[in-house]
C-alpha cells in the first residue's frame, strides 16, 4: 500500500509565486517517491494550484473548513467551497486550531459534514504533554470519541486519524516510532470499541517534527500508513529531501 504524506503548509509561503515553486518541487519529488502527497496549502492558493498541478500522486486538502453549508460566518469557508476549488481532503482539529478555540463539538460536526460531502476527513488528535502515569491516553480517547461520534457505521474506515502529540509539533525531535506503534494500537482499539471491527481499517498518520532523517523509520516501525508534515513540507529543499528519503 502506498504511503500518504500530508503537506501542511500552514500559513506559508508568503506569495502565490513561491507556492507554485514549492508545489512544482513537491510534485516532482512525489512522482519519484511513489507516495500519495496530499497538499494542504492556504485556501486562497488552492484553486489555482490545482489548475496548474494535477497528477495521480497528488491530491489537495484544506487546513480547515466550516461544518455549515453556508451562512453568516465571516472569515470561514465551507466544505462545498473547498471541494469546488479542488480539495478532496480536509484537516480537522489541528492542534493549532484547537488552540484558537476549535472545540470537540466542532470536530464532531466537521468530520460528519466532510463524510456527507464525500470528502476525506483527516482528524488530528494528540495530547499537550506526557507523564509516566499515562493520562494522555485518556486525552486521545476523548478526542477520538468526539470526532467519531457522528460517523455513520459504514463510513468509519474513510476517516483518517493523524496523531500529532503537541509536544512534538514544531519541536526539535519527533516521537519515537516505538511509542507511535503503541499509540496506533490504542487508536484502533478505541475506534473498534465505538464502531466495531471496521475500526481496524482506519488509516493512521503520525505528525510532529518529521523530516528526511526520521520519516522512513517512522513509516517502517511506527505502525502508520503515512505522515503529516509541517515545516519540512513548506520548504522546497527540505520537502524534496524528505520525499527522496522514502
Ligand atoms: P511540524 O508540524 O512538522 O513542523 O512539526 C506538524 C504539524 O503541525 O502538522
Amino acid at each position: 500500500m502506498k504511503s500518504i504524506v500530508v503537506a501542511n503548509w500552514k500559513m506559508n509561503p508568503p506569495t502565490f509565486r513561491a507556492a507554485k515553486k514549492l508545489l512544482e518541487v513537491t510534485k516532482k519529488s512525489a512522482e519519484r517517491s511513489g507516495a500519495l502527497i496530499v497538499v494542504a496549502p492556504p485556501a486562497i492558493f488552492l484553486r489555482e494550484l490545482r489548475q496548474l498541478y494535477r497528477g495521480k500522486r497528488l491530491a489537495y486538502a484544506v487546513q480547515n473548513a466550516h461544518f455549515e453549508g453556508s451562512g453568516a460566518y465571516t472569515g470561514e469557508i465551507s466544505l462545498q467551497q473547498a471541494h469546488d476549488a479542488g480539495a478532496s481532503y480536509v484537516v480537522i482539529g489541528h492542534a493549532e486550531r484547537r488552540a484558537m478555540g476549535e472545540s470537540e463539538d466542532d470536530t464532531r460536526k466537521k468530520v460528519a459534514a466532510a463524510l456527507a460531502r464525500s470528502m476525506t476527513p483527516i482528524l488530528c488528535v494528540g495530547e499537550k504533554s506526557r507523564s509516566a502515569s499515562g493520562e494522555y491516553f485518556g486525552v486521545v480517547k476523548q478526542q477520538l470519541r468526539a470526532g467519531f461520534t457522528n460517523v455513520p457505521a459504514g463510513k468509519v474506515a474513510r476517516v483518517i486519524v493523524a496523531y500529532e502529540p503537541i509536544w512534538a509539533i514544531g519541536a526539535e525531535a519527533a516521537m519515537s516510532p516505538r511509542d507511535m506503534h503503541e499509540m496506533s494500537i490504542f487508536i484502533r482499539k478505541t475506534i473498534v470499541e465505538m464502531h466495531g471491527e471496521l475500526g481496524h481499517r482506519v488509516v493512521i498518520l503520525y505528525g510532529g517534527s518529521i523530516d528526511e532523517k526520521n520519516a522512513g523509520e517512522m513509516l517502517r516501525l511506527g505502525d502508520v500508513r503515512g505522515l503529516l508534515v509541517g515545516r519540512a513540507s513548506a520548504d522546497p529543499v527540505r520537502v524534496s529531501a524528505l520525499l527522496r528519503s522514502l
